[in-house]
């Protein structure tokens, strides 16, 4: 006989299970949605030990193969506001037998805990790794560091976002820029330093208009991969139809790198309009095994959210 297991109704270590794939057969959806849960039960628990808990067998899946859930597994790690995640983020990132957009999450969650032990690691991958993906997400986690613990942040006035994510950089500070078109100047500009042109991504998506949503898009010539993936990340938190056409295009473009087309692809799920769908099930055959497995996700994730079959996240 199977074990049932009812993911909102279980616990930390049958959604351990589930995420870890133990029982070998279980759908990557459903892996997503124990890594969901076993989030919001560490989030949510009084009791430290529990908290501890979750951040560990969170962390287990880092053994996996698959490259997107790990990279959420890190991402997710980053949002707790727990230090006690931090060694585990340290290890993937000098790993790097684990694939980049792995070992860029894990930099980037260093510096979402505003991890101040870590400056030093991340100072010699930002001068050192080959990859400058993990450079550049190097370099925005130092200077997101030190601003969390500068003046600045104490005495900068930013208007209270709509989103509840730690982000790799603040929005720019409201008396400095609003308008959206020197935003997108300083969005595209090279010369400057790429935590300023990430204050201005933010507080484009923080205004969240028409025009400043079309003002993002144009940072999809960006010759950066980290870049362009940050810009289709808030295309999915803003999920405004008027990013559509630009999304399509960036996942239509196989000279594209994996992370920006598997973001693109998550964004076009979170987005979920007539449109998005068929283009979606037209990638579930991906030769890139990340953005394969992104529009399987988010297909799964639309047909869930829009099913009334409570069964469906019981998992065998
Ligand atoms: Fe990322
Ligand atoms: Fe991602």
């Amino acid at each position: 006989m199977t074990e049932e297991i009812n993911i909102d109704n279980a616990t930390l270590e049958q959604l351990r299970d589930v995420l870890t794939n133990k029982s070998g057969d279980v759908k990557l959806a459903n892996r997503f949605r124990a890594l969901f849960n076993l989030k919001c039960i560490g989030a949510e628990s009084p009791d430290q030990t529990e908290v501890h808990k979750a951040i560990e067998y969170i962390a287990e899946c880092f053994k996996d193969d698959s490259e997107l859930l790990k990279h959420e597994v890190a991402y997710v790690l980053g949002q707790t506001h727990n230090l006690h995640a931090a060694p585990y983020l340290r290890e993937v990132l000098k790993n790097d037998s684990q694939q980049c957009m792995v070992r860029h999450e894990a930099a980037e969650a260093l510096g979402a805990l505003g991890d101040k032990e870590s400056l030093d690691l991340l100072e010699d991958y930002w001068k050192n790794d080959p990859l400058l993906e993990i450079r550049q997400t190097c370099e925005l986690a130092i200077e997101r560091i030190k601003w969390e613990n500068s003046e600045k942040a104490k005495t900068e006035i930013l208007e209270k976002s709509a989103y509840t994510s730690i982000d790799p950089a603040p929005p720019m500070a409201t008396d400095k820029e609003s308008k959206v078109e020197k935003l997108q100047y300083i969005l595209n500009n090279q010369d400057e330093p790429l935590f300023e042109r990430y204050r201005a991504m933010f507080r484009l998506r923080d205004l969240g208009t028409d025009e400043a949503c079309l003002a993002l898009a144009t940072g999809f010539s960006d010759p950066s991969a980290l870049f362009k993936h940050e810009i289709a990340y808030v295309f999915g938190q803003l999920c405004n139809p008027v990013t559509v056409p630009s999304l399509i295009k960036v996942l239509k473009d196989s000279s594209e790198a994996g992370m920006v087309r598997h973001e693109a692809a998550e964004a076009l799920g979170s987005i979920a309009t007539d449109e998005c769908l068929p283009v979606l099930q037209s990638f579930l055959n991906d030769k890139d095994e990340v953005v394969r497995d992104s529009a399987i996700v988010a297909l799964d994730m639309y047909e869930y959210e829009n099913s009334n079959e409570l069964e469906y996240a019981t998992v065998n």
